[in-house]
């Protein structure tokens, strides 16, 4: 029998099953079907890199689409506004009934379609009254409009401009969703950036490390979906590796898939082979760029951490280092930014990305 792999280890890829996700898509299920006025139709999904931030959002343009509201996604890049308006006319025009239509006809239509829309800044007002346009005529067949923007960074001046129309929609009353996603530092900036101050109003979801629960039930029924099984230790020595690490999750499931070949479980073994296969394509694609990207100062905080061990503190990091917290609090906010480290509610922090210690650990010497 022919088997084919169902773990997804690229980026962007939706896999055929998330883990630890449902409760937070039940939540925007629920927020496009009760509409105007749920907080959660602001949002902004906030995790590291591999989390699961752009296949998140897939996902919940879907639950848009299931409950009466038109999805559009983007990333955040100059030209996005013309993107969004493009996209929107696209995805209305399919919602176009047969019938002859009051307002706006399908010929109308398709001829914006066919509009390359480049945008000045002069333009952006210009821009409103479009989209006001194609929101009245949504609005009309009671269709909202979810705008998802991948990779957020406030330095993309469309994107600050796009934030603060989506407030002046609001204001009007008018069915819009803003659901944005990206990296701490990026999303961070952007909140704090004072032309678009309602965005602190915004509903930050942080997307932390699934839970092993979770991951078990989600890489078991990747498996059996696809035809194989898998035992009670095999899975949860891979559920160990994963370290609730979604990216992970995807590499050590496609990993030990191949390794078990055309046998019908995947054994112990093949988890094993699995595992050490994952470890090193996660060097490469991960580990190494991480490490080209600290500063040397994000190295002496990494160190020092490594040095506290458990239950990292401020103060006990700066004193490791051998500096003044102040000092130190820099770069705790730094790699807090890159979703390298992770704070709990009690103040204590320590790396968020699987390996990344014992890497750092090798690196370093130690
Ligand atoms: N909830 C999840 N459970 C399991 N795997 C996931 C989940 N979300 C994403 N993935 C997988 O993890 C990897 C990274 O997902 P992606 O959405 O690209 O992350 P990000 O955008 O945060 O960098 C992809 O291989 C994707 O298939
Ligand atoms: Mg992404």
């Amino acid at each position: 029998m022919e088997y084919r792999n169902p773990f997804t280890p690229t980026f962007g890829i939706v896999p055929p099953h998330l883990a630890g996700r449902s409760e937070l898509l039940s939540q925007f299920a629920d927020a496009f079907d009760q509409g105007i006025g749920n907080p959660n139709l602001a949002t902004i999904l906030v995790g590291a890199r591999g989390c699961g931030k752009t296949a998140l959002l897939s996902c919940i343009a879907q639950e848009a689409l299931q409950h009466g509201w038109i999805a559009v996604k983007v990333v955040a890049a100059e030209g996005m506004l013309a993107d969004i308006l493009e996209r929107t006319l696209e995805a209305s025009a399919e919602f176009l009934d047969p019938k002859p239509r009051k307002r706006l006809s399908g010929i109308e239509v398709a001829q914006f379609l066919g509009i390359e829309w480049t945008l000045e800044a002069s333009e952006q007002e210009n821009w409103r009254s479009r989209m006001n346009a194609v929101l009245d005529d949504l609005a009309e067949r009671d269709l909202g409009l979810a705008i998802l923007v991948d990779e957020v960074t406030a330095s993309v001046e469309e994107m600050v401009k796009l934030a603060a129309t989506y407030q002046l929609f609001i204001g009007e009353g008018r069915r819009v969703s803003l659901i944005m996603a990206g990296l701490p530092k990026h999303t961070m900036d952007l909140v704090d950036n004072e032309s678009v101050s309602f965005l602190r109003r915004a509903r930050q979801r942080f997307l932390g490390a699934v839970s092993d629960a979770e991951v078990a039930r989600a890489f078991r029924a990747s498996v059996e979906d696809a035809g194989k099984s898998i035992g009670e230790a095999a899975l949860g020595k891979a559920v160990e590796a994963i370290g609730g690490y979604p990216y992970m999750m995807q590499l050590v499931g496609y990993c030990a898939w191949e390794s078990s070949r055309d046998s019908s479980e995947i054994s112990d073994e093949h988890v094993e082979q699995g595992i050490f296969q994952a470890a090193s394509d996660f060097r490469v694609g991960v580990l190494d760029s991480t490490y080209r990207d600290m500063s040397d100062g994000d190295r002496a905080f990494a160190k020092a951490m490594i040095q506290v061990g458990r239950d990292c503190t401020l103060a006990k990091v700066a004193q490791a280092m051998g500096k003044r917290t102040n000092y130190a609090s820099t770069y705790k906010a730094r790699l807090l930014g890159r979703g390298m480290i992770a704070e709990l509610p009690d103040g204590t922090f320590g790396f968020a990305l699987p390996m990344l210690e014992s890497y750092l650990a090798e690196r370093f010497g130690l």
